[in-house]
């Protein structure tokens, strides 16, 4: 049995530290795996210091500015066979959920369509649940193709019958045009669909960490609120700057991260420092008791 009373952050390659989960552990696996890209994934911030001199940008009243773009975290994303690295993490992930678990599988539309493919082969097809569409509108347009603006999130349970889904958990949002519903209707919202507009974190926000494809608490929030129980154990085998533990905490639940990389084990570690009996090892097996 795994002894984590509120959190634990593992410093571990995720297949050998899926590996070592007993099995029915977790009620969520919320996964957001390099996406293939084939370049780098950077985290950048931009530095502007006054230069009246010089400067390669105007300011308010026409004052000079030199900027800098400072590299703050970043992790390879490139992959020979992506679907032969993903396949034995998606099999550990349905062992490790509980039979009432659900698997959120973060993509973009890359690979999304082999990996639904993948997930019907290893959970069956008829444990689809959803496929949702994270939509946002940020950065530049090309002018080639329909810019591409949403990223697409798997959803499987791993009974059809049993699966946990709180839809009254949920926080709603506002209608479109909320003059044409009843003014109860209007106050309460809507409960959101599968397609979910939410901005990307902002650059300049508190939230905003500096780890390359962070994604916003909001997505995680709903997630976690709707597929999961008060209590129970969410798990992120890619888990990045540690949204997914930052919202479990929040909403009261328990939470496992597990990531590979130095960078992103000292992040979290610091994002999470006020989370009491945080635990932080080097293998799953330090947290079998
Ligand atoms: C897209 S990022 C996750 C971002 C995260 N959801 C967040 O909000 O910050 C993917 C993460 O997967 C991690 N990763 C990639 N391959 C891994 C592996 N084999 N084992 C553990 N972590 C891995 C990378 O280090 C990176 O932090």
């Amino acid at each position: 049995m795994l002894t984590i009373t509120t959190g634990a952050v593992v410093h571990a390659d995720a297949l050998a530290a899926l590996r070592d989960v007993p099995p029915g552990s977790a009620g969520l696996v919320y996964a957001d795996p390099p996406f293939n890209t084939g370049r780098p994934r950077r985290g950048l911030r931009l530095r502007v210091a006054l230069d009246p001199d010089g400067g390669d940008r105007t300011g308010f009243a026409g004052r000079r500015y030199r900027s800098e773009r400072l590299l703050l975290q970043q992790y390879p994303d490139s992959f020979d066979d992506y679907l032969g690295w993903l396949a034995p993490l998606l099999e550990e992930s349905r062992r490790v959920l509980a039979p009432h678990g659900t698997l959120y599988l973060h993509l973009d539309p890359r690979e999304s369509h082999y990996c639904k493919l993948l997930l019907d082969q290893i959970f069956g097809r008829d444990h689809f649940l959803n496929e949702l569409v994270w939509a946002y509108d940020y950065g530049a347009r090309s002018t080639r193709r329909w810019s591409a603006k949403h990223d697409v999130i798997l959803v499987y349970v791993r009974d059809r019958r049993a699966y946990h889904f709180d839809a009254a958990a949920v926080e709603r949002i506002p209608y479109m045009a909320p003059a044409l519903q009843r003014p109860d209707r209007a106050a309460l919202g809507k409960l959101p669909t599968d397609v979910w507009w939410q901005t990307i974190v902002p650059t300049n926000s508190r939230e905003r960490t500096g780890y390359p494809t962070q994604k916003p608490l909001a997505i995680l929030r709903r997630i976690i609120a709707a597929s999961s129980r008060p209590g129970e154990l969410v798990l992120d085998w890619c888990a990045g700057s540690g949204t997914t533990g930052v919202a479990a905490h929040q909403l009261g639940r328990r939470f496992l991260l597990i990531d590979h990389g130095t960078d992103a084990v000292a992040l979290m570690r610091r994002r999470l420092e006020d989370v009491p009996g945080l635990r932080c090892t080097a293998s799953v097996s330090e947290l079998l008791g």
